[in-house]
């Protein structure tokens, strides 16, 4: 089983993705959070793009940019662009789910446009000699859907196929629909990635219980509040406090030293830290302190005090996990 960490818009950035291959059990893949194809000719990447998945920045670690378009010219430019900087693979985006990408038909909007999406991928695997992946949810409205959009995928040569169980109108809330999973695992050609709602050891086992086949599990928020998960599903104790020091700290230098100054820097820790603080189940220093400071010395004096708390003997709890309860 191979393990990938999922791509999350202005979370698993390189900052983010270079300090958890350091100090935690390594994926196997890291998938960059999506880059929009431009449609007009020109400058491919902007400033952010273009620094999150420069080689220079992503030393050590398998990187895979994903592009989100619908417009196959934008994608084969962007993919091109892509190859320029050593990538061999890239993975096109059919499942994000807010408005904006789902009104223009792209990510999960794509998928109601089945003839649409089959010259797409006609076009792009005809014209790129580059390895293609795809991450979909099951359908824009009904999970039923996934049927005839495996019919469509099993037409093409995928690198792999990564389902997250959900309709885009369920956004991440609810459980994952194993059924319509089901469905899909049963006729799949590509090897096919399960993503969605890994957060224990328990949850894989079930996974792996009912999907043996699958060739790997790809996991977001499961590792942002958990970041010793990975290596709990390898068997390995929970990490020591000193490592959780130094990869926070770490997170710190970084972001302090890519951010135009410290209100920007204390905005990216807090986001991070949003999901990190499950980690610390016990404590109130996240709300009573971390969430409402208004400094970055504030929000790292309280982070060395949460860190002072850390357990290695606990592990999370599933509660708080954007999404699932606290919605
Ligand atoms: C804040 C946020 C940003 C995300 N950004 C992306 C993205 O850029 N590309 C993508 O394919 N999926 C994106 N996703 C979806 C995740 O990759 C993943 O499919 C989803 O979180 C379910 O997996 P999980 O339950 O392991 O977190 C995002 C999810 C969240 C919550």
């Amino acid at each position: 089983m191979k393990y990938y960490m999922a791509p999350l818009e202005e979370v698993t950035g390189y900052v983010f993705r270079n300090a958890y291959h350091r100090y935690f059990y390594p994926f196997d893949k890291y998938f960059a959070p999506f880059v929009a194809a431009k449609e007009q000719k020109g400058r491919l990447f902007n400033y952010k793009e273009r620094n999150d998945i420069l080689p220079e920045n992503n030393r050590g670690l398998v990187l895979i940019p994903q592009i989100l378009t619908n417009n196959s010219e934008a994608f084969i430019r962007t993919a091109k662009g892509m190859r320029e900087f050593g990538y061999e693979e890239i993975n096109l985006n059919l499942g994000c789910p807010s408005k904006t990408v789902v009104n223009g038909g792209r990510g999960s909007g794509f998928l109601q446009d089945r003839e649409g999406l089959r010259k797409f991928l006609d076009e792009i695997f005809e014209q790129l000699d580059m390895k293609i992946s795809i991450k979909t949810r099951l359908g824009r409205y009904d999970p039923e859907e996934i049927g005839p959009l495996m019919e469509i995928f099993n037409g093409y040569p995928l690198e792999e196929l990564i389902i997250h169980p959900r309709v885009r109108e369920d956004f991440y809330g609810g459980t994952p629909r194993l059924d319509a999973f089901s469905g899909a695992y049963e006729v799949r050609k590509a090897p096919l990635c399960y993503n969605g709602d890994i957060f224990t050891v328990e949850d894989l086992e079930r996974i792996e219980r009912e999907f043996p086949q699958i060739t790997a599990v790809m996991i977001g928020r499961g590792v942002l509040r958990h970041p010793g998960l990975t290596g709990q599903l390898h068997g390995k104790h929970l990490p020591e406090k000193s490592v959780w020091e130094a990869f926070a700290g770490q997170l710190r230098d970084e972001y302090v030293r890519i951010s135009i100054n410290e209100e920007k820097a204390l905005f990216k820790l807090k986001e991070i830290w949003s999901y990190l603080r499950w980690s610390f189940p016990e404590s109130t220093i996240w709300d009573r302190q971390m969430k409402v400071a208004g400094d970055l010395e504030t929000f790292l004096y309280g982070m060395r005090k949460l860190l002072d708390t850390y357990d290695p003997e606990k592990i999370p709890e599933k509660r708080g996990i954007p999404g699932l309860h606290n919605r």
